[in-house]
């Protein structure tokens, strides 16, 4: 089959980490990036948050020209969860990474002549992964102990002209976690030689992403990090950024698609400027729109039929795993006219008095919404009131209708 004509090719990206084709706004978060980038001695870190969708993953991509050509190297991942399970799991992560640009380097070391047979007593190796595992194994004491003589070492190798530092960028930090039971601590091990490097002036800087729940996660675990992380949360797009994110991919590319001004008004207003739903709902409307110019039949959005695919490959596969009473509770908070902003435990509890179903004591509510935040529904902010943790949740709640009870 031939291809299609380039230009006619959909340029809106909806998917995880997908770069779009115009990433609208965030010029507030990128300058106070570029302010962190200005610290010779590193006293704040970088924690971007924000809901699912929003576009933390795509926005640190951003963020790695900006600091290299501030002179920073970049080093960095995902942090799945099989990275964090245990102190040497997250040592080794760090170090891998870290290898990567550091084996451009080296060190001299000093050879046993004897060895050699010969005058010559130091060599250059290079600081690869190799030589950064051997010095973690043979380094005495903790994993931290270990972890930190590793950075320091790396630093004290690279030449000091040209470089600023290095920058550990790690997307999916929500996964962190210290595992008390099994005596892992890989969230307190992170916390703690960053830390301990940027008090002996090594400008190694942490920028972690994640959902809502990383900030307080790293605040239980040890209460500095308050005042470690500077933290950024990403909303949604304001009105004129989200009209530029539908708009300059199709208008800076030749297209012959053209979306109407209502067109765009309702897309904003479906979208909620939610960025993933922005691409979602446009990529849909690009195909309609060139197919109805086939036939020639009007340019309209239609409304129903967008929500209800949004529903489908968005929403359902999260409802699907709540339990009945669980799709109860979420029912009882989509009823609260404070939803998409923040609610208390205990406006829930009042609320549930009025469902047809029975309703919800406050230990029960306290627990379930724990619940419901380990499954990446709700998660608590520091004031201790709740949120979604998915945009626009409550509008696809109530397009289910009350629960069965
Ligand atoms: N500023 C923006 N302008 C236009 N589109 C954007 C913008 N930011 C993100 N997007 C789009 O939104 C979608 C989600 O972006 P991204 O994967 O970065 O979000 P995320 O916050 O990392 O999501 P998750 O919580 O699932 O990890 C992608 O399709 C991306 O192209
Ligand atoms: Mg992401």
């Amino acid at each position: 089959m031939a291809k299609a004509d380039p230009i006619f090719a959909n340029p809106f990206r909806p998917g995880a980490g997908h770069i779009p084709p115009y990433l609208a706004g965030r010029e507030i978060e990128r300058d106070e990036f570029a302010r962190l980038l200005r610290q010779d001695v590193i006293l704040e870190n970088m924690i971007l948050t924000g809901l699912r969708g929003v576009g933390k993953t795509v926005l640190l991509e951003t963020f790695k020209p900006i600091a290299q050509s501030a002179g920073w190297l970049w080093v960095g991942a995902d942090l799945s969860e099989a990275a964090t399970i245990s102190e040497d799991a997250l040592a080794t992560r760090l170090i891998t990474d870290l290898s990567i640009v550091s084996s451009a380097f080296s060190m001299d070391v000093v050879r046993d002549p004897r060895l050699l047979q010969r005058e010559s007593v130091t060599a250059s190796q290079p600081l690869d992964y190799v030589t950064l595992a051997e010095h973690f194994n043979t380094t005495p004491g903790l994993v931290s102990d270990k972890l930190r003589s590793v950075l320091e070492l790396v630093w004290s190798n690279i030449p000091r002209n040209g470089q600023r530092g290095i920058i550990f960028a790690y997307d999916e930090a929500q996964n962190l976690a210290d595992h008390s039971a099994k005596d892992q601590y890989p969230l307190s091990l992170l916390l703690e030689t960053f830390q301990s490097i940027q008090k002996k002036d090594i400008p190694f800087m942490l920028v972690l992403t994640g959902l809502p729940t990383l900030f307080p996660k790293l605040v239980e675990a040890r209460t500095y990090a308050e005042r470690m992380f500077r933290v950024v949360f990403l909303e949604r797009l304001a009105e004129a950024a989200s009209k530029e994110a539908i708009l300059k991919p199709i208008t800076e590319t030749n297209c012959p698609i053209r979306f109407s001004d209502e067109s765009v008004e309702i897309i904003c207003r479906i979208s909620g400027g939610y960025p993933y739903f922005i691409q979602f709902i446009c990529r849909e409307v690009f195909d309609l729109f060139i197919q109805k110019t086939e036939v020639g039949k009007p340019r309209v959005v239609p409304v129903d039929e967008i929500v209800r695919k949004l529903d489908t490959d968005f929403f359902s596969g999260r409802w699907a795993r709540a339990t009945d009473r669980q799709r109860q509770l979420l029912w009882v908070i989509a009823q609260l006219p404070n939803c998409e902003s923040e609610f208390t435990a205990q406006e829930v509890v009042e609320r549930s008095r009025l469902a047809e179903f029975k309703s919800f004591s406050p230990s029960h509510v306290n627990q379930m919404l724990a619940t419901l935040s380990e499954a990446g529904l709700i998660y608590k902010n520091r004031r201790g009131k709740y949120s979604f943790a998915v945009p626009l949740l409550s509008g696809f709640i109530n397009r289910q209708g009350p629960p069965a009870y």
